[in-house]
């Protein structure tokens, strides 16, 4: 059977999408091939979020097509996920040794196009239209039998596509309207992932905060969210339970309280911000001022002490001032966030920020993201170290990606932890004394250890 590789860019949606697609296709008898060169489809899942992802993307596939082409002939070229989704034909038209252009409600056809396009049944395949329930298919999950790969932590899609129409983004158009998966599926997707030996869960979607808004009314005083936060917290043998992205407006008292009152609900959150200048936010389409999200970290702190807290800030956005950008410096020592991904505003095309005046030259966008960057380690790298001394609850997740000989596992709030283990431990929490922290890593002492 042939062989599939995937190349993702992007978000943990989009991860989680190409690892559906794989499973799909391992499935249907196709093997996994571990590398480009040696397989008889490749596919690159691409991200349209910034222009820099685009061309990369863009690039890569100049490269195979130049590659490859001339060699093997038969080898299958395919673009999915946002930027398909985006483009469309224009990318054939674009790249012309394209075979597949695949959207975003569309990845649970990637096996029956692929089989067309290898037994020569068509020639090239775009397909790019809405598809109603399309928000269930991604489902499938790479599981494979033995103990030391089972996945401890896993993905599962809770919805689709984003309302919200932040001024810059472009996921709205990518991903689509929202749309909910029903609660007793996702249920028992996780159920099935936690049979199989699964510990802790990430729930997925471009804003989860949203989820079930127009299915499940409010019950209680708990949103939809919340509901399903309860529903997947009954599961037996479940450990740990993380989402992302939440919108900080989808931050209301029922969603806090539940960090208190679900101990599978781990502490740590990220909140994306964007901007610290209420001006900005407004521009933004945020929906809330600078005073509401410090508003939401003091009572998610309040509710959890040790709460880890991450955000995305955007900087460059147009109109945005010397003056608004320092608000976003303050709002960020107030906070002390642990870590932030902090990106230049690229303009997407058709987005309304595009139009807006006062597009800043690349010059003050660079600096200024220097600048915020310089602050977020400085802060981050503070409440970092500060951690050493402590003890630390981690999951074992496997062997550690520097260093094979050692095991790493991943703290409540979401950090990586490196220590002398055993086989045994994969899989189980442990507490950890931890010893010293490194740039991005926390080590653990073996002494400590509560072995059993
Ligand atoms: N809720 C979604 C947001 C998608 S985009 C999710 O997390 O999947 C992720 C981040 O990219 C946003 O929070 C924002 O900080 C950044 N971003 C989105 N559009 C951007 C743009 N046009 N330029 C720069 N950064 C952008
Ligand atoms: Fe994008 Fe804003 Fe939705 S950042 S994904 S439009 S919440």
């Amino acid at each position: 059977m042939p062989t599939v590789f995937i190349k993702t860019y992007g978000c943990q949606m989009n991860e989680r999408d190409s690892e559906a697609v794989a499973a799909q296709l391992v499935a249907k008898g196709y093997s996994l091939a571990p590398t480009e060169t040696v397989a008889d489809v490749i596919l690159l899942n691409t991200c349209s979020v910034r222009d820099a992802a685009e061309q990369k993307a863009l690039g890569k596939m100049a490269n195979l097509a130049g590659q490859f082409r001339r060699t093997r002939r038969d080898v299958v070229l395919g673009f999915m996920g946002c930027m398909a989704q985006s483009r469309g034909q224009g990318l054939i038209d674009q790249l012309p040794d394209v075979d597949l252009v695949l959207g975003t409600q569309k990845f649970h056809r990637a096996a029956d196009y692929i089989d067309d396009l290898l037994a020569g049944r068509r020639q090239q395949i775009v397909d790019t239209a809405e598809e109603q329930g399309s928000e269930a298919t991604i489902r499938e999950h790479l599981l494979n039998g033995s103990t030391t790969s089972v996945p401890v932590t896993a993905f599962v899609s809770i919805m689709q596509g984003c309302n919200q129409y932040c001024t810059f983004c472009i996921v709205p158009y990518t991903r689509g309207q929202e749309r909910s998966r029903r609660i007793e599926d996702i249920v028992a997707e996780c159920r099935e992932l936690v049979s199989k030996g699964t510990r802790e869960i990430t729930l997925l979607g471009q804003i989860v905060t949203s989820y079930g808004k127009r299915d499940y009314p409010v019950r209680d005083d708990k949103s939809a969210f919340v509901q399903l936060l309860e529903a997947v917290h009954e599961i037996e043998g479940l450990e740990r339970i993380r989402f992302t992205s939440p919108h900080p407006k989808g931050y209301g008292d029922d969603l806090i309280e539940a960090y208190g009152r679900l101990p599978k609900l781990v502490e740590s959150a990220h909140l994306p911000l964007q901007s610290g200048s209420d001006r900005v936010l407004k521009l933004m389409h945020r929906g809330y001022t600078r005073t509401r999200f410090l508003e939401i970290i003091a009572k998610l702190r309040a509710v959890q002490p040790a709460m880890g807290i991450t955000t995305d800030i955007i900087v460059g956005f147009p109109g945005e001032t010397e003056a608004d950008f320092e608000e976003t410096l303050s709002l960020c020592r107030e906070v002390g966030f642990d870590n932030a991904y902090v990106f230049k505003y690229s303009l997407r095309k058709d987005t309304p920020a595009a139009e807006m005046p006062g597009q800043l030259p690349v010059e003050i966008i660079e600096e200024r993201h220097a600048r915020l960057l310089g602050l977020i380690n400085e802060i981050g790298g503070r409440k970092f170290a500060s951690l050493a001394g402590r003890t630390m609850q981690i999951l074992v997740q496997g062997p550690s990606h520097r260093n094979a000989a050692r095991l790493e596992g991943r703290t409540r709030c979401n950090r990586i932890v490196v220590f002398d283990g055993s086989e045994r431990h994969h899989g189980q929490l442990l507490d950890l004394k931890i010893t010293r922290a490194g740039s991005f890593t926390l080590y653990g002492d073996p002494a400590i250890l509560n072995l059993d």
